[in-house]
């Protein structure tokens, strides 16, 4: 994989870019060549235009992506450079879109149109919530056309209330939405992980999928393999190039021999089967 293999790589205008929580921000950008690309759990690289520092485009899961408009939505965290830089950007601003990369969450079922399981968990920390909408939306749609799609339970952790984006998006999708702050400041006071068992209780083949900070991603894995329930995790890891060529995304990888071996997180994930992952 290379820039000229990808999808779509153009500057597209920005529509807004709005604060939903502390630190946190939604950015809508017009991109119709873009939008009708993109699978669930895909994500794409946002690069600011005509800057050398940063260079490289960074990682974002795509949050919604409407093919009838054209919109495409990220929900961002300011950690850094470039998140700093783009929370600034205001409508008519442009930002570089390349994408949609990574397998998404059809590698749960094999590419099979049938979900191996009655209750998804989707456990989310921080911004990990980003990479599920577009799946629970899915779901809806097999729901709305009479095909079978699991109940869908979306765990949401931050650390406090203040740092809470608003989740109606999955609400409006059927999502039951359960959340959990650090601080006790909103919901269940404690970990989200914490959740894991009440929500899987009464369901006959749960699966847990989860998007967040690494230590959170290893309390779910303990979880859920305790459980043994199957996990799948959606990976955050730090990328370079983001397009397959520097291996500076690479995660240590348990193959089917039982041997390890790595993979990129920017094509092979970013979604691993989380028994294959290497978790201490
Ligand atoms: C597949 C994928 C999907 C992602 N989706 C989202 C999303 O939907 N929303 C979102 O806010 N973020 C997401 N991220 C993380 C996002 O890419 C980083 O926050 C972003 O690259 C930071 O860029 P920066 O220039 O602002 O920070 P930098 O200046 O590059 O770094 C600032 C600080 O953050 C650390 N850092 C940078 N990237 C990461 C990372 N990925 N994990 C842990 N620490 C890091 C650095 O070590 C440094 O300390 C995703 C990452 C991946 C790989
Ligand atoms: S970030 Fe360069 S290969 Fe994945």
């Amino acid at each position: 994989m290379n820039l000229k293999q990808t999808k779509f790589s153009a500057a597209v205008p920005v529509v807004a870019n709005e604060r939903l929580a502390a630190d946190t921000f939604k950015i809508t950008l017009d991109a119709p060549g873009f939008a009708p690309l993109v699978k669930p759990g895909q994500f794409a690289l946002l690069r600011l235009p005509g800057r050398l520092d940063p260079l490289c485009g960074r990682p974002f899961a795509v949050y919604d992506a409407d093919p009838a408009s054209g919109r495409v939505e990220m929900i961002y965290l300011v950690v850094g450079k470039m998140t700093r830089i783009l929370s600034d950007a205001a409508a008519g601003d442009t930002v570089e879109l390349i994408g949609p990369s990574g397998n998404g969450w059809e590698v749960i079922s094999g590419g099979a149109q049938r979900f191996p399981g009655d209750r998804l968990i989707m456990v989310a920390g921080g911004v990990g919530q980003t990479p599920f909408l577009l799946l629970a939306r899915q779901f809806a749609q097999y729901r709305a056309q009479g095909k079978s799609a699991p109940d869908l339970t979306l765990l949401y952790g931050a650390r406090g209330s203040e740092r809470m984006p608003p989740l109606g998006d999955f609400a409006r999708c059927g999502v039951e939405v359960i959340t959990a702050t650090e601080d006790g400041s909103a919901g269940y006071k404690g970990f989200v992980t914490d959740l894991i068992p009440r929500a899987a209780a009464g369901a006959e083949s749960a699966v847990v999928a989860a998007c967040g900070p690494k230590p959170m991603l290893r309390a779910v894995f303990h979880q859920a393999s305790g459980l043994s329930l199957p996990c799948w995790t959606s990976l955050e890891s730090p990328m370079s190039c983001g397009l397959g060529i520097c291996f500076g995304c690479v995660v240590e990888y348990r193959t089917d021999e039982g041997k390890w071996d790595y993979r990129r997180t920017c094509q092979d994930g970013p979604i691993f089967d989380a028994y294959r992952l290497k978790w201490d």
